[in-house]
């Protein structure tokens, strides 16, 4: 079987993804269902790239240790991709102590082979991006060229790969493979920004914190974050621990990537896989970002839109069509509520949702919900069967290129066409007369035949949808894409089922309303359940510390004055005494163990403290109703507590 292997990127552990995260997902996951239905054998990566500076500091401030802080969050994360129904073969953690270890060992081979060095390191680190800068290349105010945030000048001692080395390789290697680095225009601003000036050499490792990869011989050092997520794309299929598995999916096919990342993937990475003699991927793809009123969405901007609440309102498949088809791939695009609105109506409920209704409402109107057999063909019949068993062709001219949104309209062509043939060849009117039987069989079959085709063609993009089709249409057997480029299969005789209205129209002014009060109550819930979770974790570190007590603690117990009336030997044990006390109008019997300490003699009409509210206890078969508080110092000297003035029995301390 032929092996297709694709990754996106290994996620920063971020507690709440937004839209624009989830796009290269999406959009992976789609290649994936594709691939498979063409009988591919696919692996897909994605992950959480768990260490650096900036997880350390947020634990800290979350007052969490690093490993608590990603496992909470990577979880929310994967319950996010299982929600979308996100089908990856592995979610790499690059805290995964089998990628640890291949990382170190990579770093050892590449120090053994002379690629890294020891040196000095001077310049300016922003730590959000996890990025080495020189001075020329920031912005104005020493901000970083990526994000825009505050640097900081950091001078350590450090580790170097020697990148530099690799310049006129990696000019050669794109020049040779046009492929290798898509759109075009990312690789001229690859070319122009980076390659042309050339390259330093990199700072591998950093000392400042902790929280990475230790340097296998030099472990003060932790290994720098890029080359440790990077390294994830080859340990999740295998490497340094299934050799065997790793050779049957590398190279990779494809690593999609955001653009602000290509520079990691398009130079970096090379560089390092021709210095570990492993093949490069077959492609780097840079896609755009999906913007908000032409900005990056971020919390603190307050323009973030959420997932889970499209999720919620309209299902998965809206969230995933609308980001498929709404935007090109290659480019930047603008997302707007009323857009994604709009296209849910028109798109989804109006022509696809109308045309499977219209179907199978006809078909049980007119032939008691059985699918006829087709008869003769028309014109206007050939002119649909034409179209929908050459779509899929579209279909993979636009995959070959990653355009998923040209490869959805080619789909919505074969739709549209098919609401057209239903004007055309108005059922309505055939249905009122007995002559047109065989042609209104003939209609109803090619609708049926043409949505078993649409229902293959869309699976890899909306998947629960394809499956709502198939199962309107009694289909049974797994879709495969070389179905969807023959005519006739649907069996004729077969019940269809109406499943009511796939996707409701939407009141586009009282939805968008709806969504912004929703993606605002996901987000307060989301920010008290971090609160709780923080504030919890808070409390227990500083439990575990220093051992503090509230006032509500100490309140709980009741520790009061107690005369001792009388004192004995216990029984059954050698270092206890048996005690009668008396605390107010109690009398209580309290075992001590202070014999080696007190004569019994020396006990009798003291004033001792007691914790009155101890559970009681059986001490080798006498209830103590107590404990005698004593201190003891580091050599192990008692001393019973008491009072300073002389006080009456029963007195509450507090
Ligand atoms: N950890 C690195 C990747 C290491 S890969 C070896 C990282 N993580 S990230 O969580 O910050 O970003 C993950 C992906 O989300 C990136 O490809 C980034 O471009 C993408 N996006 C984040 N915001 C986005 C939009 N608004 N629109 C589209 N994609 C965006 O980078």
């Amino acid at each position: 079987m032929k092996k297709y292997y694709l990754t996106t990127p290994i996620y920063y552990p971020s507690d709440n993804l937004h839209i624009g995260h989830t796009y290269c997902t999406v959009a992976a996951d789609s290649i994936k269902k594709y691939k498979e239905l063409q009988g591919y054998d696919v692996f897909f990566t994605t992950g959480a790239d768990e260490h650096g500076q900036k997880i350390e500091e947020k634990a800290k401030e979350a007052g969490v240790s690093p490993k608590e802080y990603v496992d909470h969050i990577v979880k929310g994360i994967e319950e996010l991709w299982k929600k979308m129904d996100i089908r990856y073969d592995a979610f790499e953690r690059s805290t995964d102590p089998k990628h640890e270890k291949a990382v170190q060992e990579i770093f050892q081979k590449l120090y053994n082979k002379g690629e890294i060095y020891k040196s000095q390191y001077e310049g300016y680190y922003c730590t959000p991006c996890e990025s080495f800068w020189t001075e020329a290349q920031l912005k104005e105010g020493h901000k970083c060229p990526d994000c825009g945030r505050e640097t900081h000048l950091s001078k350590e001692e450090s580790y170097f790969f020697r990148l530099s080395k690799y310049r006129d390789k990696l000019l050669d290697l794109y020049e040779k493979n046009p492929g290798f680095l898509e759109p075009l225009s990312r690789k001229n601003e690859m070319i122009n920004n980076f390659l042309k000036e050339g390259l330093e050499d990199l700072s591998v490792t950093r000392s400042t914190f902790d929280w990475g990869v230790k340097v296998p011989f030099d472990p003060k050092h932790v290994i720098y974050v890029w080359v440790d997520a990077l390294s994830c794309y080859l340990t999740a299929i295998g490497y340094g621990s299934d050799e065997e598995k790793f050779n049957s999916y590398w190279p990779a096919n494809v690593h999609l990537v955001g653009k602000e990342i290509v520079r990691f993937h398009a130079i970096i990475w090379p560089a390092l896989l021709m210095a570990l003699d492993i093949k490069l991927p077959e492609k780097i793809f840079g896609h755009g970002w999906i913007l908000f009123d032409n900005d990056k969405m971020s919390k603190s901007k307050g323009n973030v839109v959420y997932p889970e609440p499209i999720i919620k309102l309209y299902g998965v498949d809206a969230l995933k069509y609308y980001l498929l088809r709404e935007f090109s791939f290659g480019s930047d695009g603008s997302f707007t509520k009323e857009n994604l609105m709009q296209r849910l109506n028109s798109d989804l409920a109006n022509d696809l949702g109308n045309l499977l209704s219209r179907t199978v409402s006809m078909i049980e109107k007119y032939r008691d919900g059985q699918l006829p057999q087709a008869g003769e063909k028309e014109d206007v019949d050939t002119n649909l069967i034409d179209l929908a068993t050459t779509t899929s062709q579209k279909v993979d001219e636009a995959m070959d290129n990653f355009e998923f949104s040209v490869a959805l309209e080619e789909i919505w062509k074969l739709i549209r066409k098919c609401n057209k043939y239903i004007d055309e060849t108005s059922p309505w009117i055939l249905a009122k007369d007995e002559s047109k039987k065989e042609r209104l069989d003939t209609v109803l079959y090619n609708l049926s035949e043409s949505l078993r085709i649409v229902s293959i063609l869309c699976y890899p993009f909306i998947t629960e949808t394809s499956k709502k089709i198939r199962e309107s249409l009694s289909i049974e057997e797994e879709p495969l894409w070389e179905n969807a480029s023959s005519w006739g299969l649907i069996k004729a005789g077969e019940k269809v089922k109406n499943l009511g209205p796939i996707f409701p129209r939407l009141d586009i002014k009282a939805e968008i309303e709806n969504l912004n009060n929703e993606n605002q109550a996901f987000a307060d819930y989301r920010a008290a359940e971090k609160a709780k979770w923080q504030k919890n974790d808070k409390s227990e570190e500083k439990e575990d510390e220093s051992n503090l007590c509230t006032i509500e603690d100490f309140k709980k117990l009741e520790i009061k004055t107690a005369l001792i009336e009388s004192a004995e030997d216990h029984p059954n044990a050698d270092k206890l005494y048996v005690l009668k006390v008396k605390v107010g109008d109690e009398e209580r019997t309290v075992c001590a163990g202070i014999k080696k300490e007190y004569k019994k003699e020396d006990l009798i009409g003291k004033k001792v403290l007691i914790l009155a509210n101890l559970k009681p206890a059986k001490l080798r078969g006498i209830e103590s109703q107590g404990m005698i508080l004593a201190a003891e110092d580091k050599e192990g000297k008692i001393s019973i507590t008491t009072t300073l003035e002389d006080i009456a029995d029963g007195a509450t301390i507090r």
